[in-house]
């Protein structure tokens, strides 16, 4: 059987540890990650070898794996339900894709928005690994026998194309060889808009960072950045993504963190002017975010007890991914050491 543990289904997530990470990083993934943790064996990574598609400074990337998974212990992730580790630490990652790589199609890979979004921007050499980085991230996910994936809804399609993959491979290799892994897309915020350019999502890589809150932003600057939100013509303060995108994105944002439902929201602000909205979601981020701030600090000053977690992380995740890698290899027909 592929499953490992009988009682739990199995959790996959990770984030490139590019930049810091930002609110959008944060509700579309690691709330959820955190919210789900209790009911499933979790692995949750910082994806290193995924950032490395684009080409990064050696002290920052670092910086920014062990600021990642900090992050993530200090927004809720308990070590005793859940794996952390760095994905560049468990070679079979690098040894599956390959052969993913040989089982995805050029045409299906050429679909895929963000590589077209990011080879635009690659300027005339496009790395071939921004091409088969949905692979790489397909190989993350079978390797574990991974039943849920929680993203953001702008990773849907690289987890619509592992299970096509892992079908097409199942019919060649036997139907157990693959667990065909679900998206999981959380019902709100699970697209966080960019607050200048309320069209397009807040990402690591946005032109001007006044649209983005990084999850070290001050609580200066997010009140400034909360302040420049662009919001809407009119002066109601409605839910309607189509004609209201940045007051929708505000509201999308308040509803992720407190779980009050978008309707409770629109009613409190009947009469009231964007700019309560706007100082009032400062206020809500503000108040997810010290906390997390501060332990994030603590656990950075001691590497060597991250070090220690991701050891320990990386050793589990690399027994489980032995045991997928070989798997495949028996049945391919490569003669098992
Ligand atoms: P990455 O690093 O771009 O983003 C990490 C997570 O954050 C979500 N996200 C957002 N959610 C809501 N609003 C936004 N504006 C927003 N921006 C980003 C992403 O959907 C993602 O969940 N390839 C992946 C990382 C990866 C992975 C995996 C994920 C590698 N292997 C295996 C799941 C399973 C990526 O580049 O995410």
């Amino acid at each position: 059987m592929a499953t490992p543990t009988p009682s739990k289904k199995v959790i996959l997530s990770g984030i490139q540890p590019t930049n810091n990470l930002h609110l959008g990083n944060y509700l579309g993934a690691v709330k959820n990650w955190v919210k789900l943790q209790k009911d499933f064996h979790c692995y949750y990574m910082a994806v290193d070898l995924h950032a490395y598609t684009v080409r990064q400074d050696p002290a920052q990337l670092r910086d920014n794996t062990y600021q990642a998974i900090a992050i993530y212990i200090a927004a809720g992730l308990d070590l005793d339900h859940c794996m952390l580790f760095v994905q560049s630490h468990v070679p079979q990652h690098s040894q599956l894709a390959w052969l993913l790589n040989c089982n995805g199609y050029m045409g299906e890979l050429s679909r895929m928005t963000q590589f077209k979004d990011k080879s635009s921007k690659a300027g005339a050499n496009i790395p071939v690994g921004l091409f088969t980085y949905p692979l790489l991230m397909a190989a993350d996910i079978l390797l574990y026998d991974t039943h849920l994936v929680p993203v953001g809804d702008d990773q849907k399609q690289h987890v619509e194309l592992t299970r096509d993959v892992a079908q097409r491979m199942n019919g060649l290799y036997g139907d157990d060889t693959f667990v065909v892994p679900e998206p999981y897309i959380a019902p709100v915020a699970a697209r966080v808009m960019d607050l200048l350019n309320p069209t397009s999502k807040m990402s690591k890589s946005a032109v001007n960072p006044n649209g983005s809150i990084f999850l070290t932003d001050t609580p200066a600057e997010i009140d400034k950045k909360f302040k420049r939100a662009e919001t809407d013509s009119g002066k109601d303060i409605v839910h309607d993504r189509q004609n209201k995108p940045g007051v929708s994105n505000l509201i999308d944002i308040q509803s992720a963190l407190t779980g009050e439902t978008i309707a409770a929201i629109e009613a409190r602000y009947v009469g009231k002017m964007y700019g309560h909205l706007k100082m009032e979601t400062a206020e809500i981020v503000k108040k997810e975010l010290e906390p997390i701030q501060k332990r994030t600090q603590e656990l950075l000053a001691d590497k060597s007890e991250l070090d220690r977690i991701l050891k320990n992380g990386a050793e589990k995740a690399i027994a489980k991914a032995e045991v997928t890698l070989r798997r495949l290899h028996e049945r391919i027909g490569f003669i098992m050491p």
